[in-house]
């Protein structure tokens, strides 16, 4: 790696790390890229969502800029989300971009499937290592109870390309609410197992944009954990390999495959994140949570930094953002204050 700089002024700042006040190494950057979805799943969007105007995105060669600069301060891993990312056009020259810049081990998306089928080989060859796709429930009456619009039979679909197109460890996330999404965890699981996809089961969090959230919608990870051992047999906990993972993983007892929890609510695991986040109009952000954020776009649209000194201008604001991060998000605790933004608006 290369951080000499011409002034020196940011060598010791480019050859550091991103370390916060409670000595959180981050490694992993979150991209947003667009806000717009082609679903309005309850726990993320208003059914009447406003969207940004595409100006205020940031371009591609904006995104990779950011991330070459992140890179260079210890980013390891990328993962794009939305929104739904496959409705922004040409995802795959992002990617393309990504996996190449040096010190960037790994890219994933994260997706609802829809647009998968038309663009999982592409994004393949574009060299994209790992797949996400959001799936609640495998009945049309409940995925669209959940989406507020159709689309199980694409998703599907999607995952089949994307096997096709040669994806390993193709990964399913389920978000549990309670009262809505009992009765499909025995069936997402018996299908995963079937198709050899690894299934992860997400606590519903405070991120939703009409305010549905409560406590007592929160279907937590136990819960699901005792509906499918109740059907299908004791589980057997799993080492993860990486400890920056929120999921507690466990084997199937009767067989291959795995399956995961993912606890935000229930139990926090603030403690190990190293993620950061970028909003796709352009923000910083330390936390899912964050009450605050640091704009880039501005630095990067201000004209007043160009080459070596918008990089450096950069690596001070992210620099800013992890300083500024708390040692936990506080759902639950008293003086919890929701974002102003919902989901969709962050980048999951
Ligand atoms: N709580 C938990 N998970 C959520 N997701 C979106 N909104 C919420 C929420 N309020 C999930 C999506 C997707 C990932 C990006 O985040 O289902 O899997
Ligand atoms: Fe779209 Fe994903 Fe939000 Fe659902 S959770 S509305 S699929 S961005």
């Amino acid at each position: 790696m290369n951080d000499s700089h011409p002034r020196g002024g940011t060598r010791r700042l480019a050859a550091g790390r991103l370390i916060d006040g409670f000595g959180r190494m981050h490694t992993d950057l979150r991209v947003s890229v667009t806000d717009r979805c082609n679903l309005r799943c309850t726990y993320c969007m208003p059914i009447d969502a406003a969207f940004k105007p595409r100006a205020e995105l940031l371009t591609y060669e904006e995104i990779a800029r950011v991330v070459q600069v992140a890179a260079r301060l210890g980013i390891r891993s990328i993962r794009l989300t939305g929104g739904e990312p496959l409705m922004r056009s040409g995802l795959d020259e992002l990617v393309r971009q990504l996996v190449a810049v040096p010190g960037i081990d790994d890219v994933a998306l994260t997706t609802n499937g829809l647009l998968l089928a038309e663009q999982a080989e592409r994004l393949r060859r574009a060299g994209l290592h790992r797949l996400n796709v959001s799936l609640d429930s495998l009945r049309e009456d409940v995925f669209e109870a959940i989406a507020r619009r159709r689309g199980l039979d694409r998703v599907l679909a999607g995952l089949a390309a994307a096997r096709a197109a040669g994806f390993a460890a193709i990964r399913i996330n389920a978000v549990s609410m309670r009262g809505l999404t009992e009765g499909e965890i025995v069936p997402l699981a018996e299908f995963c197992r079937r198709e050899g996809f690894e299934l992860r089961f997400i606590e519903f969090m405070p991120l939703d944009a009409e305010a549905g959230w409560a406590d007592d919608r929160v279907l937590t990870g136990r819960a699901v954990r005792a509906i499918l051992e109740r059907h299908l047999g004791a589980l057997v906990p799993a080492a993860s390999g990486d400890p920056g993972q929120p999921a507690v993983d466990f084997t199937w007892g009767a067989g291959s495959g795995r399956v995961g929890f993912i606890d935000p609510v229930s139990a926090p695991f603030c403690e190990r994140c190293d993620r950061l986040r970028l909003t796709a109009d352009g923000q910083f952000r330390n936390c899912l949570f964050s009450t605050t954020e640091w704009d880039v776009r501005e630095v990067l649209r201000g004209g007043i930094e160009t080459g070596a000194t918008l990089d450096a201008a950069i690596a001070t604001l992210l620099g800013d953002c992890v300083r500024a991060k708390r040692a936990a998000h506080g759902i639950g605790a008293a003086g919890f204050e929701r974002p102003a933004r919902a989901m969709y608006q962050i980048g999951g």
